[in-house]
């Protein structure tokens, strides 16, 4: 019999948990395990969004606009006359939209036949192949109403000044501080382009939809596709089961999906739409580039006394997105007066949203370069000066912080890196420097519901979530197989697919944590109900091997499951969860080597040390904090999305021209330590976001270090040579 518990269990993250994962003994929850789905991956059978070709596919290329800012007046069909295999030539209005990267599912903002930037997706040319598609997105002829005297760089926009966020007085504070520095900073924008391209292939069966695409937030993305297409959502299923990576670029539905979708249904056939590199540079949401002034002011004793962190970043008109640049400066140190006020250009560029860690990635690398200025400035020692402002209580509202080894971190990492003996030297050519920064990353908890299903031989684990190259479907089984006596075989983990339990989804770091709460939740639900069945106190309760022991009992799985227990929990967002703050926070170390007649920079070594809650597998964690750390260090040497100054076309479409840090920019040495945490405050797992803490800081420990080899400071990146000598 399917005894179902469905209904019992929704969970509010209000109060301190149990340490129950602390005490159900398998050591599953933490081991360093394989992915289950790796093989899958890395032999090409696991099936990405375009891999799945219905019969009868037909294969759309968008169309993007050749203006910057405008009315598109005809698109000339007839101008493909002469092309076989053209179907058609799709211009409907909800096409030409280009989504607000959203989690609240709401409508695009950018609507009908306008023309927001060079390179916005304004048709979709469907073919018989991919070929003839291609061809004919070439040849199309559009015609257009352009703007005179658009403005398509961030200096000559409108700019849209915000008020400041305040503690304190800083003017005062920094008026009296005996030792200040007022320093500019400029980043470039970023592009995600992770190594799927957005893809969607749209199926309607009658009013039914089907779209995969490459998706990181299956739950709302459902909402999207149903408000753009003006359907409802139960009309919609989608399937993401395997993305090829994300960082925030997957988080909104793209106008590939949208446009995939318009087609299908009118033409009664699958469609599919795959960018092209160069596409996914154009018109795929960039992370901002930015202006930064920080301004700090201490006593001669080096506590900070005044901090001034502000900002102008940019998007086009009437999108809510700002890259949140200070975000981490607000939490990180005190002071008597704090400020940060941030300023919103309107140029016609790409439009800009969330890319990995926004706000903390390119905020920390201006905000923990200019503290490492002021400790210069002061004659302290930059560890130091750290340690010594690491506030009490949230410096702008007062809440105690949750779980935060911020001064272990930079002191355990200082130890291990021979911080003490830091001196700079000179081999040949090559000078020789070590920098270090503060890590520093908000947390955050997202609804999310999970389904556990257990039999007496295994257990299913059921949600929407996504995993986006960061581990989902190992560590969702660790956790079910932990709680549920199992070993990790016998549990099987299926992931994105709408019309399972809507989760957060993959983004802002708070994947894992939500998803796995829900799992958690869930499987807790089934193991008191197993204790009943076994007749001992749920506390006493254990699982290990298919067996139950409570007390002098001891039954199998098999025999206390009839056919199947199920269990479903939701967890709730933790986001109004005001008693206290959550974040994870680190240390990162490095050591250059610069060319002192090129400027060329080489990074000898990394290290970061980080305390992000409870890690839930060793080996996704620490890949996770690598790969932040190389894009650290990819953001401080190489990174740099440049458009043309005339009509703000995107100029580097590639990843040949656009640099990112490659296997020989790494280097061998570099190494993550994680520091033993339990947030039990940030959800009942007691786990903390990784994804995003390991580039936070990291590129700043880059440029202090550089700073250390040649007296440069370099305050616009990337650190280019001729920027550095
Ligand atoms: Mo992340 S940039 O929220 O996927």
């Amino acid at each position: 019999m399917r005894d179902d518990f469905s209904e019992t269990t929704h969970f509010k993250m209000d109060k301190a948990q149990p340490r129950l994962l602390d005490n159900t003994g398998q050591g599953i929850v933490g081991a360093p395990l394989d992915r289950p789905d790796g093989p899958l991956k890395v032999s090409g059978t696991a099936p990405y969004a375009a891999d799945v070709l219905p019969t009868g596919c037909l294969h759309g290329v968008l169309v993007r606009a050749t203006i910057s800012r405008g009315k598109v007046t005809a698109v000339d069909k007839g101008s493909l006359a002469g092309v076989e295999g053209v179907v058609d030539v799709i211009t409907d209005p909800r096409m030409i939209r280009n989504p607000a990267q959203g989690m609240a599912g709401e409508a695009p903002v950018q609507t009908g036949d306008e023309v927001h930037y060079h390179g916005q997706p304004i048709a979709l040319v469907v073919a018989e192949s991919f070929e003839t598609a291609r061809d004919a997105a070439h040849r199309l002829k559009v015609t257009y109403e352009a703007e005179d005297g658009v403005a398509v760089t961030p200096d000559t926009a409108e700019q849209e000044v915000g008020d400041p966020d305040t503690a304190g007085d800083f003017n005062a504070a920094y008026d009296g501080a005996a030792v200040k520095v007022d320093l500019d900073y400029f980043s470039p924008s970023h592009v995600a382009a992770p190594m799927e391209p957005h893809a969607a292939v749209a199926e309607w069966t009658g009013n039914q939809l089907v779209l995969r695409s490459a998706l990181q937030m299956v739950r709302f993305n459902k909402l999207e596709v149903a408000d753009s297409l003006g359907i409802s959502p139960d009309a919609v299923r989608i399937l993401a089961p395997y993305v090829g990576g994300g960082f925030g670029s997957k988080l909104g539905i793209g106008p590939e999906a949208i446009a995939a979708c318009i087609a299908a249904q009118k033409l009664g056939r699958p469609v599919r739409v795959v960018m092209s590199r160069q596409t996914v540079f154009d018109s795929v949401l960039r992370r901002s580039e930015t202006a930064q002034r920080v301004r700090l002011g201490a006593t001669k004793d080096g506590r900070i006394v005044a901090l001034s962190h502000d900002d102008r970043v940019s998007n086009i008109q009437g999108e809510g997105f700002a890259e949140p640049v200070s975000q981490a400066s607000q939490f990180l140190y005190g002071a008597d007066g704090l400020s940060f006020q941030q300023t919103v250009a309107r140029p016609a560029m790409t439009p800009s949203g969330s890319v990995r860690a926004p706000g903390e990635a390119v905020g920390m690398i201006a905000f923990e370069a200019a503290v490492d200025e002021l400790a210069e400035k002061l004659g302290m020692d930059p560890l130091e000066l750290r340690l010594k402002n690491i506030p009490d209580t949230h410096p702008m509202d007062g809440r105690p912080y949750s779980a935060r080894r911020l001064a272990d971190c930079l002191n355990d990492g200082a130890e291990r890196f021979g911080w003490a003996d830091r001196k700079m030297r000179r081999e040949g050519d090559w000078l020789i420097g070590m920098g270090m920064a503060s890590a520093a990353r908000t947390n955050m908890l997202i609804e999310s519901a999970a389904r556990v299903r257990l039999t007496g031989t295994g257990a299913i684990v059921e949600t929407d979530m996504t995993d986006i190259g960061t581990g989902t479907y190992a560590i969702l089984g660790q956790i079910a197989a932990e709680m549920l006596g199992l070993s990790v075989e016998q549990v099987e983990v299926r992931l994105g697919d709408s019309d399972l339990p809507g989760a957060s989804g993959s983004g802002g770091s708070f994947g894992a944590s939500s998803a796995g709460s829900a799992v958690f939740m869930a499987a807790k639900t089934l193991r008191e109900e197993l204790a009943k069945r076994l007749g001992c106190e749920a506390d006493d309760l254990t699982l290990s091997g298919g067996i139950a022991r409570g007390g002098n009992v001891e039954k199998s799985l098999a025999d206390l499951v009839d056919s199947e227990m199920v269990a479903e929990a939701t967890i709730e967002g933790g986001k109004t969860a005001k008693e206290s703050f959550s974040a994870g926070f680190g240390a990162h170390f490095a050591e250059v080597a610069v060319n002192e007649w090129t400027g060329e920079v080489r990074v000898r070594r990394m290290l970061g040390v980080m305390a992000m809650g409870r890690i839930l597998n060793e080996k996704t964690a620490r890949s996770q904090a690598l790969g932040g750390m190389v894009w650290g260090l990819g953001s401080a040497l190489h990174e740099e999305m440049m458009n043309d100054t005339r009509d703000g076309h995107v100029v580097t479409r590639d990843l040949a021209n656009y640099h990112v840090a490659s296997h020989l920019d790494v280097p061998r040495d570099m190494k993550v330590v994680f520091l033993e945490e339990r947030d039990d405050e940030a959800n009942p797992i007691q786990s903390k976001g990784i994804g995003e803490l390991g580039i936070s800081g990291a590129g700043a420990a880059i440029l202090n270090a550089i700073a250390h080899a040649t007296g440069k400071r370099v305050r616009t990146i990337p650190a280019l040579p001729d920027r550095v000598i």
